[in-house]
């Protein structure tokens, strides 16, 4: 199970080096944003040569690309996957057709490479446009290569001209609300794992904490990091606790023992079919 993906910028040579100590449990390198448009050739070969140099093991290594708008997908796909990365970050999604058009790319990549047909998976970032966030809300996102959605609040506060993201309190306003909640029920409605996004704020780590913690609550399984000091707290928040994998057991055994698979108690409360999906889901067992 992968709890956090810390961000690399492509080009950067001593932050690619770092990431390798990291606790992380994968790397996203960046071609996209953290990268300026005289480094986007550059960093393709970076980025394929630091994977490369590394062999398999560790990481999972994905690499986010530049979006279809730009152009530039096809080209940084040709370079990055003549490292086999385990999957491609598409930023800007704004639909199935270009999940379908990505799975195109890498089935040929794929078979240039040399690579497993339909190794390399497909994360997408779905709400980073005003048109993405009306698709994923409205039509059901699929792909056999799909195994995680996640959304980001920068590019589309830049799209709809949002001066910020928050109030004075730090409370994320409704539009970022909702490009959440968005992206949470795609993923749910995809069957993927909901990618919770970045926390800018890098210095502030009880901010990045409580975010973490309302992303568990809200059923995010993970959470993306730009610094590696956010790598800590995303392990520690998106393991289940002690608490939560002994309550999931007890309700477990309650269905057990109770035998009809419909409805029982346990301490005074009920539990019903959804209680045990989630005790199941939390040991891994749904
Ligand atoms: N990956 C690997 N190493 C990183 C890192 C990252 N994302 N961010 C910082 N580091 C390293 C720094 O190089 C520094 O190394 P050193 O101790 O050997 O000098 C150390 O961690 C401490 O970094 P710090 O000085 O606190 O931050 P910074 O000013 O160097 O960098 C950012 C701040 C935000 C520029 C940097 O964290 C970063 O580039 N993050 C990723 C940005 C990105 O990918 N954005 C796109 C997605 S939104
Ligand atoms: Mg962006």
């Amino acid at each position: 199970m992968i709890r956090s993906y810390l961000f690399v910028p492509g080009d950067d040579l001593k932050k690619l080096d770092r990431s390798q100590s990291s606790p992380a449990d994968a790397l996203i390198y960046d071609l996209e944003d953290s990268v300026g448009p005289d480094r986007k050739e550059a960093a393709r070969t970076i980025v394929r040569d630091h994977i490369r140099a590394r062999g398999a093991g560790g990481h999972h290594r994905t690499v986010r690309v530049n979006s279809f708008a730009t152009g530039l997908t096809a080209g940084d796909l040709a370079v990055v996957m003549q490292a086999a990365p385990d999957s491609i970050l598409l930023p800007k999604c704004e639909g199935q057709a270009e999940l379908d058009r990505l799975g195109h790319m890498l089935d040929v990549l794929e078979a240039r490479e040399g690579i497993a047909a339909g190794r390399t998976r497909i994360l997408a970032l779905v709400t980073e446009t005003a048109p993405a966030v009306l698709v994923a809300a409205s039509t059901r996102l699929t792909h056999p290569r799909l195994a995680a959605l996640t959304w980001g609040a920068e590019d589309l506060s830049a799209d709809i001209g949002a001066v910020a993201k928050t109030g004075p309190d730090g409370v994320l306003d409704d539009t970022f609300r909702y490009a959440r909640v968005v992206c949470l029920l795609s993923a749910s409605a995809a069957g993927v794992t909901p990618l919770d996004t970045v926390y800018a704020d890098f210095r502030d780590l009880k901010g990045f904490e409580e975010e973490c913690v309302t992303a568990k609550r809200m059923g995010f399984l993970s959470k993306m990091a730009i610094h590696p000091a956010q790598v800590e707290p995303i392990n520690r928040i998106f393991s289940p606790s002690p608490a939560e994998l002994d309550w999931a057991r007890k309700v477990v055994d309650a269905f057990a023992r109770a035998g009809n698979g419909g409805v029982t108690q346990m301490d005074g409360k009920m539990l019903d079919k959804p209680h045990l999906k989630l005790a199941q889901r939390l040991l891994g067992t749904a």
